[in-house]
């Protein structure tokens, strides 16, 4: 989403005169931060701190900060007082007023501060600077009504709303029409798309039988699917699908029922397994992938070995995991029974060995296949090689050349390396 976010900005930067460049000597700094672990936040005052010395020897340098960190009051009032040599903080629900903020920025002497609490409406058509030119993410819907314990993000990205059909697919056709293979449909929740700020209501199986009628467009991919939303007619509708991609990331965050009552998450132990059974019985060869947050308040080893159990029973393709973030102004930040650090780096090193265990038999599966590729890369370690992506997600470098990116190539998967193949193309 943030990703996204900064195309919009750079878009919008580039209308305006601006050109980009990836020094952090340039003479305007824009930081699109995160606020998801405080590691995010931190990172953040720590670039601030160089960038103090960077003005003294530029003055005319300009820095500005927005994302979901600076949705925080608490964030806000420390940059105006401690770092007052920033120019402009704006939120997530304004973007498309930067140009707007950087000549107001210029016409006074102080720093600019826009923070909306909530969008007013979804601004379309932005200028967008994309970075890849054969893949594009796209926004059905911002914002989350879900409210995991743990979780800051509908505090600083609002309520639900999802955009009409009519816009998603307009952009997709623009999209295709300048080059783009691969989509990728993104949302908080996508399972819930088309609940909330439509004037019909409609559901997520009915906007990707929408998308996949846009001729030219040869794949699509979607995150993230909530568990608890995830209904038959998405499975169905992926099952008849020839451009749905084989690949569904999954989030558990925790294999307990108990820890997953805690975090609000609306789905069991039990549920999440049955629902894994009805997506590999009608996708076969199906990638899954998941998160997992290790460590939320009151996890006890019993609690821990569900997880490491789920991670076994799925046989996962990669799970992205995380140590337990205490954000405050989220319901887990006062719980009780906080888990020692100790215990939780212990847990979380057996959680990597498991997934590595799991994950390298269920990625071996596919060898000595031929399978659709799209070309994504030039490979930087190995000369005269190129890398690609499976439908259900899984890496392939293999001898190629720099003018087959973007697109689709047969390629036989000869070794398998864990996380990748190595395969030629066929
Ligand atoms: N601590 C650790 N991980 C978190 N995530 C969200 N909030 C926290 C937190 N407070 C993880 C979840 C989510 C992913 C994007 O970030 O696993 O799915
Ligand atoms: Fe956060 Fe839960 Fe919403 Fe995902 S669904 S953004 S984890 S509150």
């Amino acid at each position: 989403m943030n990703a996204r976010d900064s195309e919009k900005i750079a878009g919008t930067l580039e209308r305006i005169g601006y050109q980009i460049v990836e020094k952090e000597d340039a003479d305007f700094v824009l930081y699109n931060t995160c606020t998801v672990r405080e590691n995010a936040n931190l990172k953040v005052y720590g670039n601030l701190g160089h960038l103090n010395k960077s003005k003294r020897k530029n003055p005319h340098m300009m820095i500005a900060l927005c994302g979901c960190m600076m949705q925080e009051d608490a964030v806000v009032e420390r940059i105006q007082k401690n770092y007052k040599y920033v120019d402009i903080i704006f939120g997530t629900h304004n973007i498309y007023k930067l140009a707007e903020l950087i000549q107001a920025r210029l016409d006074s002497k102080s720093m600019i501060v826009d923070i909306w609490k909530e969008a007013k409406e979804i601004v379309e058509d932005l200028p967008s600077e994309r970075k890849f030119k054969y893949k594009a993410g796209v926004n059905i819907m911002y914002g989350c009504n879900n409210f995991c314990t743990y979780c800051i993000v509908p505090y600083v990205r609002g309520r639900e709303r999802s955009r009409e059909i009519k816009d998603i697919v307009r952009e997709i056709e623009g999209l295709v029409a300048d080059g783009v293979v691969e989509i990728m449909l993104l949302g908080q929740n996508v399972n819930s798309y088309g609940r909330h700020g439509l004037e019909e209501k409609t559901t997520f199986a009915e906007l990707l039988k929408e998308v996949e009628k846009i001729e030219g467009l040869k794949r699509i991919r979607f995150m993230t699917p909530h568990p608890k939303d995830f209904s038959d007619d998405v499975i169905e509708v992926m099952k008849n699908s020839t451009k749905i991609c084989k690949h569904v990331h999954l989030p558990v965050q925790s294999g307990s029922s108990e820890i997953l009552r805690k975090m609000n998450r609306h789905y069991t132990k039990e549920a999440y397994l049955d629902l894994v059974s009805r997506v590999k019985a009608a996708i076969p060869d199906v990638g899954l992938t998941t998160d997992i947050i290790v460590g939320f308040p009151g996890e006890t080893e019993e609690n821990f070995e569900d997880t490491l159990d789920v991670v076994r029973k799925v046989g996962y393709e990669a799970s992205f995991n995380f140590i337990y973030s205490k954000r405050s102004g989220t319901p887990a930040a006062t719980m009780e029974n906080q888990v020692p650090e100790d215990v939780i780096h212990e847990r979380f090193n057996r959680l990597l060995e498991t997934v590595h265990e799991t994950s390298t038999v269920e990625n071996a599966k596919h060898q000595g296949t031929i399978q659709d590729v799209l070309v994504e890369s030039v490979n930087t370690h190995e000369e005269g090689f190129v890398s690609g992506r499976l439908s259900n997600n899984l890496l392939v470098h293999f001898k190629g050349t720099e003018d087959m990116i973007g697109t689709i190539v047969n390629v036989r998967l000869d070794e398998a390396k864990g996380f990748y193949y190595i395969g030629e193309i066929v």
